[in-house]
Formats: C-alpha cells, structure tokens, sequence
C-alpha cells in the first residue's frame, strides 16, 4: 500500500471517531499533502475557513504559509501540513490540554505512515508534544535532533505573525534557516532555493 493510500484510509478512520467533545460543533480537518515528503509541518487547530473546506491552513495563515514555503523553493505539494488538533475550537480559543491528548494519537499514526526526515512544529501547541521543556521563544528557528532520523525544527505560528511586524520578520529569517538546513542535510536539492 502506498503512504497516500495508508493516509487515506486513517483518514476515513479519523473521520468515523467521535473520540473529541470538539467534534460535536465543528467539522473534522485530517492532515493533506504528500506522504512521501521528508518535511511535516503542524500546526494547532484549524481556523473557521479550514473548517469550511476540511483542509488545514487555507485561511489567512496558510496563504502566508504557502508565501513563507515559497521562499524556501518549497510549494505545498511537496510537504505534508497537518494539526495537533484537528477541529476548530469555537471562536478560534486555544485548544484545552484534553483536546490535544484526545486528538494525538492521530497525529502519531500520520507521522508513523509518513517517518518524516524533519518536523516543523508550528507554534507553542505542537512544539510542546515534540519538545515539552523548551519554550517557542528560545527554540524558534533552531534544529534539534532528536534521534538517528528525526529533526525537529520549530517556528513561531504564521497567524501570530500576521498583525505583529516585528514577529513576522522572524518568521521570515526561520524559514531562511530551515532552507539552509535542509539544503545542508541534503533534503531540499540548492537549486530550489
Ligand atoms: N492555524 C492552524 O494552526 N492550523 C490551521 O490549519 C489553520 C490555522
């Protein structure tokens, strides 16, 4: 079986769960893009317009996301996007520590069937899963290897950005940072940057 068809049989597995409380006023949205990529980017939860379309980062965010990849030589069809909690929170509120836990395991199973080469948490919420003692302020736009196979490489929210001029500067300077990573660890080939 191919990852995408794997995905895509979690997918209608998540689908059919009712294991989360958020789930009774918001829609599910499952993680998208390529299974084969070395490079998953996470974020919180989906906003009201990934709600809509049952896709993550489709909204404002993920417009600036898709900006910030681009600068990289990276479009969306060559990572894998998906969230710590995969329904939105009413009114875009942080999702509750039960939420997170009752929502994990299907990040785990996403991450198990794609053994990504580098994880780009997104934001406090997914670093905290993959790098619980280190806060986002100090960890932002630095690797971190936490085994044989895996990097973690963290950077602020793209939506935390989008009204703070100073914030957004440094997510640009993060992803010029996890360019050079990924063109030094031989992932991203140099003449896509
Ligand atoms: N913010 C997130 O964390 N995830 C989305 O999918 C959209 C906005």
């Amino acid at each position: 079986m191919s990852k995408a068809d794997e995905l895509l049989a979690l997918k209608e597995k998540f689908e059919a769960w009712d294991g989360c409380a958020l789930k009774k006023n918001a829609n599910p949205v499952f993680g998208h893009g390529n299974g084969d990529s070395p490079i998953v980017f996470i974020g919180e939860a989906p906003g009201q317009k990934e709600d809509e379309l049952g896709i993550p980062f489709v909204g404002a965010a993920g417009k600036f996301l898709d900006e910030l990849l681009g600068s990289i030589g990276l479009e969306r069809k060559d990572v894998y996007i998906t969230n710590v909690v995969k329904y939105r929170p009413p009114e875009n509120r942080d999702p509750e520590p039960i939420e997170k836990e009752q929502c994990m395991p299907w990040l785990k199973l996403e991450l198990s069937i794609i053994k990504p080469k580098v994880i780009v948490p997104l934001g406090r919420h997914a670093l905290g899963h993959f790098l619980p003692k280190i806060t986002i302020t100090n960890a932002h736009g630095k690797a971190f290897k936490i085994n044989d196979d895996v990097t973690i490489f963290p950077i602020y929210h793209p939506a935390a950005a989008l009204h703070n001029g100073n914030l957004r500067s440094g997510l640009e300077s993060d992803f010029r940072a996890l360019g050079a990573f990924l063109e030094e660890a031989g992932i991203l080939s140099p003449r896509a940057v």
